[in-house]
């Protein structure tokens, strides 16, 4: 990333939020549940299925996560008495993983029953490595608890993801269905762990993804790299897949056209809605993802004043 970026990157806590939020809602629907369910509505009359996130990252104090939960509780209720064509997702330190991980799943576990109420799903997103082993724990609890409500992220720039894939589908001989989201991972973690170049990474998407529909694993292949959608169109006609078995999923406001393409050739499609107060951190890491965003958070600063 240019050195110029980086500085604006660095500069984005401290500009005003107003300011960012201009960039910000191409990638969150906004601050309220009304405002997912307005932006979810609209995707679902566009074919689109959705994934709702409450945004929120790793909280400091086991009160909060009472309060995430009890926020997901009454999202389900009000989405589902909407028919939005949609499942949830959720991230396991909002809930207190990294303070008291029995807690945590505790509290996840109340959301799953609530999604399986309405025979609805939840995906556990997976967050950097120190929780890679407790969140492939969690899921394997509630899996056994819940079979059909609950998914697992997998990333494919960590080394051990080929290995994760096979101890997960020894879980299957019990007629646990497994459901996987593979993503390439967002998180920066070290070489000694995880794959760093472009080109390796993608690869290894593929080799995990290729792996996953070998063993007739459900995947919410989760990408807006068109290589990578080309390839994995590739392996679902070598795999002899039906639509039923896979998914592709998209992040809201991310290459609409390659999102029209997709789903113009028949394919599932689901897109990521996240919401709530908690905007700025998520719109920074799509931020780092996206240089020419940046040159608009520049240009807007310093041209337009
Ligand atoms: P890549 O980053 O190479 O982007 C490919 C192309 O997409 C770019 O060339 C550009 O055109 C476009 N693009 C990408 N980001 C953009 C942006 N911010 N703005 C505009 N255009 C952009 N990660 C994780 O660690 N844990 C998780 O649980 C999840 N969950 C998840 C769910 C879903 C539905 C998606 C799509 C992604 C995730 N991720 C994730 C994030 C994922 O790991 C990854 O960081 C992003 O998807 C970006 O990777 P791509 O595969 O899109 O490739």
């Amino acid at each position: 990333m240019l050195l110029f970026n980086k500085l604006i990157l660095w500069m984005l806590p401290i500009l005003p939020r107003k300011l960012i939020w201009v960039f910000s809602k191409k990638y969150v629907a906004g601050v309220t549940l009304n405002d997912a369910i307005n932006c979810s509505v609209g995707l679902n009359s566009n074919g689109i299925k959705v994934t709702i996130d409450i945004l929120g990252e790793a909280i400091t104090n086991l009160k909060e996560a009472d309060s995430y939960k009890e926020q997901y509780l009454d999202v389900i209720d009000k989405v589902e008495a909407k028919g939005i064509d949609g499942n949830y997702s959720l991230k396991p330190t909002m809930f207190g993983m990294a303070i008291n991980a029995e807690k945590c799943y505790e509290s996840i576990r109340e959301i799953v029953k609530k999604a399986s109420s309405y025979n609805n799903f939840v995906r556990i997103d997976m967050e950097n490595s120190p929780y890679t082993d407790l969140e492939i724990e969690l899921y394997k609890r509630l899996l056994k608890e819940f079979p059909n409500n609950v998914g697992l992220v997998l990333q494919a720039y960590l080394n051990r993801t080929q290995q994760d894939i096979l101890n997960l589908n020894n879980l299957s001989k019990d007629n646990l269905p497994i459901n996987f989201r593979i993503c390439k991972g967002i998180y920066n973690e070290s070489p000694d762990i995880a794959y760093k170049k472009y080109d390796d990474i993608n690869n290894h998407f593929i080799k995990d993804l290729d792996l996953i529909l070998k063993e007739k694993i459900y995947v919410g292949i989760a990408t807006h790299d068109k290589n990578l959608v080309n390839q994995a169109l590739e392996l679902l006609k070598k795999h002899n897949c039906e639509t039923t078995d896979y998914e592709f999923q998209m992040l809201l406001g991310i290459t609409p056209e390659l999102r029209k393409s997709i789903l113009e050739k028949g394919h599932v499609m689901r897109v990521y809605v996240p919401f709530g107060k908690d905007w700025f951190e998520y719109s920074y890491r799509r931020f780092k993802e996206n240089p020419k965003m940046l040159s608009h958070i520049i240009k807007a600063i310093f041209i337009k004043g």
